[in-house]
């Protein structure tokens, strides 16, 4: 049987990162997967990414985020988004992030793919059709169809909407392990998923854990970054 740990939409948040670590012990997976969002909201955008590259076996992709800190990095113009509090929390990121973390962003594909015996695996941070496509389980099963009659992926591994679900279409299993790190349906507890696959059988299984949102408000009212951003770690929810 192969064990597959399934991350994504950390947004930085490195202490419910490592409170992921504690409860499942990350080692024992054959593949530890990050559908992308490594940066931006929390203020542990570097102890994030340390996390995945000292780790020999996984997979990880770019989100939106990580995409818009290195526009700025490459001194571009960031157009969205254009709220300042969002704004602010980007050139934080793009500040304080270390030259070899940047450097292994930069390193990372928009997409990857992967095989586990015979099953063809994609990793997604929106959809395979577009990389900034929020996905919900609630979007028509026509969504689900196309996108599985469009590849030769048996499952396809999606971020971005933060909604932690499974879902078969058309034989395509589709699994979105929910944010590890920016919650927004009011439960505050990090998201994870874990994809067994064993025999040609796959099995899919969601958590939620505490993890110390004292640590991450703590940080942020240091690094004197907007209000919003406390409250929205503390209730689990998008407020702007
Ligand atoms: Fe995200």
């Amino acid at each position: 049987m192969k064990k597959i740990l399934l991350l994504g939409d950390i947004h930085a948040n490195y202490p419910a990162l490592r409170a992921i670590e504690k409860y499942i012990k990350p080692d024992r997976f054959d593949h530890i997967i990050n559908t992308g969002d490594f940066t931006v909201y929390s203020t542990f955008p570097n102890e994030t990414i340390q996390w995945f590259r000292e780790r020999k076996k996984t997979i990880s992709i770019l989100g939106n985020t990580d995409r818009r800190v290195l526009r700025i990095l490459k001194g571009k113009k960031l157009k969205k988004p254009r709220k300042e509090e969002k704004r602010a929390m980007y050139f934080w990121t793009s500040e304080n992030l270390l030259s070899k973390n940047s450097a292994y962003l930069k390193s990372l594909p928009k997409q990857a793919d992967f095989t586990v015996g015979k099953i063809r695996i994609g990793l997604f941070h929106g959809t395979l059709d577009d990389p900034d496509e929020e996905l919900f389980p609630s979007a028509p099963a026509s969504r689900f169809q196309q996108l599985a009659k469009c590849s030769s992926y048996q499952v396809q591994i999606m971020g971005h909407s933060h909604v932690p679900y499974y879902k078969v279409a058309d034989g395509v299993h589709f699994i979105n392990p929910g944010s590890a790190g920016r919650m927004f349906d009011g439960d505050p507890r990090a998201s994870f998923a874990i994809l067994k696959i064993s025999s040609g059988k796959i099995g899919v299984e969601h958590f939620r854990i505490p993890y110390p949102v004292k640590e991450v408000v703590k940080s942020l009212k240091k690094n004197r970054l907007p209000d919003i951003y406390t409250k929205m770690f503390q209730i689990g929810k998008k407020l702007n």
